[in-house]
């Protein structure tokens, strides 16, 4: 491994990939830009279809190599791509597809000529069809059956069941903490994380909420595993793989990205909770109190180096 660990490292993710010895990642969770025109500071989103597609073929080949044997690789896509890099990352790179996810999100952005668009896709991809981390006991990623919520049968696991391949993640799923969300973790309701979010670092449109990042990272991996985010943006994935005990390695084009996801790394602590909505059962996620984006903005600009406004990422 020359490339050093509990570190995002500044630069285009292929470049710096290729420093990651074959076989040493135990798993990679990708967020790359969409190919949706979205204005990121430093790399330009609207790329021809076909250079975009072999890029995404040329840095997915190098996830499949980085991966340990019995590794994973999430992928988190937009509907314009979903579906060529299910084909390509499948049946020309060789992954195994183990679910094709769909998260429905609240606070999509209002569309005015189409219906708003409320869902991501997120494919979770194996090495080995047989051979993989699936850590389907954890309480943490459970949730509690139809049987047990609505008809309070007494034949219910306890222990509950594993979440559907649709994420929604109703508030009211979660009103006990014996399926590990407690009020003040989150629930699993996610929610994007929006621009008037307390969750929000302020300085990347495309933040993921940390718990959607908690269910991949502990379903896929074990403490102590390598995780690696080749798009590390505002560093969600490491910050959650660091409060879950999980070695932590990324990549980010933006030297200011870099900076500031450093800076969140840096305050982040092993077991510290999960960011998220506060209360489970109006799932509100908290806003900074009496904040706008512009006033938050402004103060960013006054504290940091951020200048402009933070737009959400949509198509
Ligand atoms: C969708 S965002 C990732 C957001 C991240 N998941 C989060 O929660 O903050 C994609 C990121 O990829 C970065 N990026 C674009 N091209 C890159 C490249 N070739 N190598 C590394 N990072 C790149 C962009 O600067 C952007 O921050």
């Amino acid at each position: 491994m020359a490339l050093k660990t509990r570190k995002i490292h500044q630069g285009d993710c292929l470049k710096l990939m290729r420093k990651i010895g074959d076989g040493t990642v135990d798993l990679v969770f990708a967020d790359p830009p969409f190919n949706i025109g979205y204005e990121y500071d430093q790399y330009d989103d609207r790329q021809d279809d076909e250079k975009y597609l072999a890029w995404c073929r040329e840095w997915i080949a190098e996830v499949h190599r980085v991966l340990s044997p019995t590794g994973t690789f999430w992928l988190a896509i937009g509907d314009e791509y979903a579906a060529e890099l299910k084909v390509a990352a499948q049946r020309e790179i060789g992954f195994t597809t183990r679910s094709w996810v769909i998260w429905y999100y609240t606070f999509g952005v209002n569309c005015k000529n189409k219906f708003s668009r409320s869902h991501a896709h997120l494919f979770h991809f194996v090495k080995d069809e047989k051979q993989f981390t699936f850590n389907a006991d954890d309480p943490k990623i459970r949730v509690p059956s139809a049987r047990a919520l609505v008809y309070g049968d007494k034949r219910a696991n306890p222990k509950g069941r594993l979440p559907d391949d649709t994420w929604i993640l109703r508030p009211q799923d979660f009103q006990s903490d014996q399926y590990g969300f407690t009020p003040e973790q989150d629930t699993w309701y996610f929610s994007r994380v929006a621009g008037t979010f307390k969750e929000r670092q302020g300085f990347h449109g495309c933040q993921m909420p940390e718990q959607l990042l908690g269910r991949i990272i502990r379903a896929s991996s074990d403490e102590g595993d390598l995780v690696f985010d080749p798009f590390a943006g505002s560093g969600t994935t490491l910050a959650v793989a660091k409060k879950l005990g999980r070695e932590w390695l990324g990549c980010e084009l933006s030297e200011d990205y870099v900076e500031y996801a450093t800076q969140r790394l840096s305050e982040v602590e092993l077991n510290d909770a999960l960011d998220g909505p506060a209360d489970p059962i109006a799932s509100a996620p908290s806003t900074r109190n009496g904040t706008t984006l512009e006033s938050r903005n402004r103060r960013m600009a006054a504290n940091k180096k951020q200048k402009t406004l933070i737009p959400d990422r949509v198509d």
